[in-house]
């Protein structure tokens, strides 16, 4: 991308995906929540955050968690909504500001969330985000990677790819897809896939 690309983004506009006002945000939202396997995680990362929508959806199944951006002014957005959010209250939050392209945070976590990223890095650059992330990805852990479907000319490569190369990362197996004419959505399992029934004594 661009240099100054999300700076630039940011500047003319808070919100510049209509995080707060469309429903296809809300319902993407919605998605992937329902998509979790299990009902609460011990610390979760959201990289790449913006201004910390699904944060405080995440922080509301968290222990604690951790959402990073490359924008400043994105990083104080999401800081202040953790700060305020009710549903935020029970989680230890900590909001940075961190490019993904950089050495990750010394810690491990149960849950990733991937959630329209990948695609703003070149593929090297994608595929080496993943390593990391598995790398980073307690033995028992998950990660969603969810993206738009339709290919945006300013990305670097298309949701489908993104997915592909997510999907394709050594020591992952998938739990879970969605897919429709506008998204496309993966659970990613680090150890064994087993199931929410089969987790839950169903079967
Ligand atoms: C489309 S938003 C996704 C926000 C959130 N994950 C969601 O689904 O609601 C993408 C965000 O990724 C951030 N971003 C892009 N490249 C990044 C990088 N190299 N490191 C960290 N953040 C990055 C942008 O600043 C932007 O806020």
């Amino acid at each position: 991308m661009r240099p100054g690309y999300f700076h630039d983004m940011y500047a003319v506009d808070p919100d510049p995906w209509g995080f707060t006002s469309r429903w296809y945000e809300r319902r993407k939202y919605a998605l992937t929540l329902a998509s979790l396997p299990r009902a609460r995680y011990r610390h979760v990362f959201e990289p790449g955050c913006s201004i910390g929508v699904l944060s405080e959806q995440l922080a509301a199944r968290a222990d604690r968690l951790l959402a990073c951006d490359l924008v400043p002014t994105a990083v104080e957005q999401a800081s202040a909504r953790l700060a305020a959010s009710t549903m935020a209250r029970d989680t230890e939050v900590d909001v940075r500001q961190w490019d993904l392209r950089g050495p990750w945070p010394d810690t491990t976590f149960d849950l990733i969330v991937v959630s329209e990223v990948l695609y703003y890095l070149e593929p090297a650059e994608a595929r080496a985000f993943m390593t990391s992330a598995v790398g980073h990805l307690e033995p028992d852990g998950h990660l969603v990677s969810i993206h738009w479907q339709p290919v945006v000319p300013d990305y670097p490569i298309s949701g489908a790819e993104a997915q592909r190369i997510a999907c394709s990362s050594a020591g992952l197996s998938r739990l879970a897809h969605y897919e429709d004419a506008d998204v496309v959505l993966d659970v990613l399992a680090r150890g064994p896939a087993f199931s929410v029934g089969e987790a839950d004594g169903l079967r």
